[in-house]
């Protein structure tokens, strides 16, 4: 089931974003959040960090698992995945950085990196609260539309429209890497609740097509239809084609 709450603008997006991964650490001081990065979940991790700051949240039980990582890069390339979880949140509040994972990539066998990958995750016992981005093209961590749902951990290569749309963080478009390890599908799928932020003019097709289309593994996540407990958090612009229908 996906509820729909709709915001004002990135702000109020992030707040209310926040609000309910907040609410989940309170509830359960030693959830397993399933965290993502891109830029939409940014202004939510700040106002973690706020929550945090001012003593509402204590993240030192809390164990996190990122959704994907690029392949190649290692922790301290400020592009890698790690190091952007590092600077917007495990830094600046009390997590434990042992309970903190990102797939590693600078392990060189996919094989390899994937299987410790999905067995860490299985380690955590589950998550509990999976926050989710979602890419122009439907793509959730970098699974990115394919003919199939890859199940565990894997590794992709990155379609051209993925590569463009991230080297805004790059010093050039040759920068980007072309491949990264990702969550799987069903490993995304297992998590009990899921956040998805969107925002933006930008992402208003997709949202469309994500939630009230067809399930297609061409728009992955479409598969989100199918889980139990969604909630998407979006500002106005990125509901601006869904707004009769929700
Ligand atoms: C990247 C990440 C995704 C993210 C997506 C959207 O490709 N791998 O996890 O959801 O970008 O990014 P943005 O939030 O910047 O639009």
């Amino acid at each position: 089931m996906i509820r729909f709450i709709c915001t004002k603008d990135y702000d109020d997006m992030s707040r209310k974003a926040a609000n309910i991964i907040g609410a989940q650490i309170v509830a359960k001081p030693d959830s397993v959040l399933g965290l993502a990065t891109g830029s939409t979940p940014i202004g939510a991790y700040a106002r973690l960090v706020e929550g945090y700051e001012q003593g509402d949240l204590d993240f030192s039980r809390v164990t996190s698992v990122n959704l994907d990582e690029y392949r190649g890069l290692p922790h301290d390339n400020d592009q890698s995945y790690y190091y952007f979880m590092n600077y917007h949140l495990f830094s600046k509040v009390n997590i434990d950085v042992n309970n903190t994972y990102v797939p590693d990539g600078m392990i060189a066998d996919a094989d390899e990196a994937c299987k410790k990958y999905d067995e860490i995750v299985k380690n955590t016992g589950g998550v509990d609260l999976q926050l989710l981005g979602m890419g122009h093209n439907g793509h959730i961590g970098f699974n990115e539309p394919s003919d199939v749902f890859v199940k565990g951990t894997n590794c992709v290569n990155l379609t051209q429209s993925t590569i463009d749309a991230n080297a805004r963080f790059f010093a050039s478009k040759e920068d980007v890497p072309t491949q990264a390890y990702t969550m799987g599908i069903q490993t995304i799928m297992n998590a009990k609740k899921i956040l998805v932020v969107v925002n933006g003019e930008g992402k208003a097709d997709i949202v469309k097509k994500a939630f009230f289309g067809d399930i297609t593994p061409q728009v992955p996540a479409s598969i989100l239809q199918l889980h139990p407990d969604v909630i998407v958090v979006g500002d106005e612009a990125a509901f601006s084609q869904i707004k009769d229908m929700i």
